[in-house]
């Protein structure tokens, strides 16, 4: 890589059909504060899709796409300690979440769109926004971490109060954020029920400790949970699928338990209140995390030695087709884009 250029995927329209392409652009050099880091892979998710076909507020143009990423840190800039140079990194994607653990203030920017995004050879970066890669994963496993790992950390052990024992249903397992939830529920020692449309998901969801699992294209999709927890009841839904499946989860809910919606990729839904107040019912929100939140996930992280699961890796070039694996709807996890060896 030349010190003034470098190559990056980028994103000069949108729309049903726009494409990403490789340019060289200018290579930034870190100001005040910041850090230049050197990556080697870089990770997908759904939000880089929704921005690449338009379908996502605030979209600027030209945009280099990607909130996660993994690297080397190559330069950095006043007032940032020398000893990150040569450190490997792995990038929170949450920039400037602020103050209050509540939600982010409104200064808060997700990396990739607008400020440049990891689909690069290099990237700058808040120093207050790099940790140290866990000595156990692979650059290619830390950049599978960090957007999805923060988001179902937040919802499954902040808002969704998750302890070990209780029962978490998690819908669509196929998702990052699903995933990265089964990863942690289970090793905080909860039990998984998951649902997905996939045959093959599902086994891979059981081979990675779900309990129970079931096909959401099954019209009593609901009944077969009910029937195997044997009258017992879900303690904490985690969901980022959205539509009429989203309801019936409040079925399964026990009396006082919780609900962590962070998306809605299959549609919205309407919601029959009589359930809520009758059981009374969490419903909560939840969006990325903020500084703790990721710290803490971290060192969960390292504490287990635990494994993203990654669906799989492309070259940096190939960000089409994991895009349009995503879009299908056909990744088990996490896609991963390899930037350097
Ligand atoms: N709020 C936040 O901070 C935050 C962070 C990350 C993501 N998100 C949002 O959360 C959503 C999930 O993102 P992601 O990247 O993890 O995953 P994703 O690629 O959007 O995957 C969504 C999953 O939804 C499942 N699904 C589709 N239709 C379904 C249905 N009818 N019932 C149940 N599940 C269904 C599929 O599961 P199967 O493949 O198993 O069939 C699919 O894998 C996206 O909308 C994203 O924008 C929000």
């Amino acid at each position: 890589m030349s010190t003034d250029t470098m190559q990056a995927m980028v994103l000069e329209k949108t729309g049903e059909g726009a494409g990403l392409v490789m340019r060289h652009v200018p290579c930034k050099q870190p100001g005040p504060g910041q850090a230049q880091v050197s990556l080697h892979a870089a990770a997908l998710n759904r939000r880089d899709v929704w921005i690449r076909l338009g379908r996502y507020a605030g979209i600027q143009l030209p945009a280099i796409l990607g909130s996660d990423g993994a690297g080397i840190v190559s330069a950095v800039g006043e007032g940032v300690g020398k000893e990150w140079l040569g450190q490997a990194v792995v990038i929170n994607p949450s920039i400037g979440f602020g103050p209050s653990e509540d939600a982010q203030g409104a200064n808060y920017r997700i990396l990739g769109m607008p400020d440049d995004g990891t689909y690069a050879e290099s990237i700058v970066v808040p120093a207050a926004n790099l940790a140290k890669k866990p000595a156990h994963l692979s650059f290619v496993e830390a950049a599978a971490l960090p957007l999805a790992g923060l988001t179902a950390y937040r919802a499954l052990c902040v808002r969704g109060q998750l302890r070990p024992g209780q029962t978490v249903l998690i819908p669509g397992i196929g998702s990052g954020v699903s995933t990265m939830a089964l990863l942690f529920a289970q090793h905080l020692g909860a039990r998984v029920i998951v649902t997905s449309g996939s045959p093959d998901k599902l086994a891979a969801a059981a081979e990675r400790g779900a309990s129970f699992g079931v096909s959401y294209r099954d019209a009593d999709w609901e009944e077969q949970i009910a029937k195997y927890l044997g009258g017992a009841h879900v303690d904490v839904v985690v969901d980022g699928a959205g539509a009429e499946a989203w309801s019936k989860s409040l079925n399964l809910l026990r009396p006082g338990g919780r609900i962590v919606s962070y998306g809605a990729t299959a549609g919205l839904c309407q919601i029959d209140l009589r359930k809520v107040f009758w059981k009374q019912l969490n419903i909560l929100g939840t969006t990325m995390g903020s500084e703790r939140d990721f710290a803490e996930m971290m060192a969960l992280v390292e504490a287990g030695k635990l494994r993203p699961c990654v669906d799989g890796v492309l070259p940096l070039r190939e960000a089409m087709q994991a895009h349009q694996r995503m879009e299908q709807g056909q990744q088990m996890g996490k896609l991963v884009l390899q930037i350097r060896d």
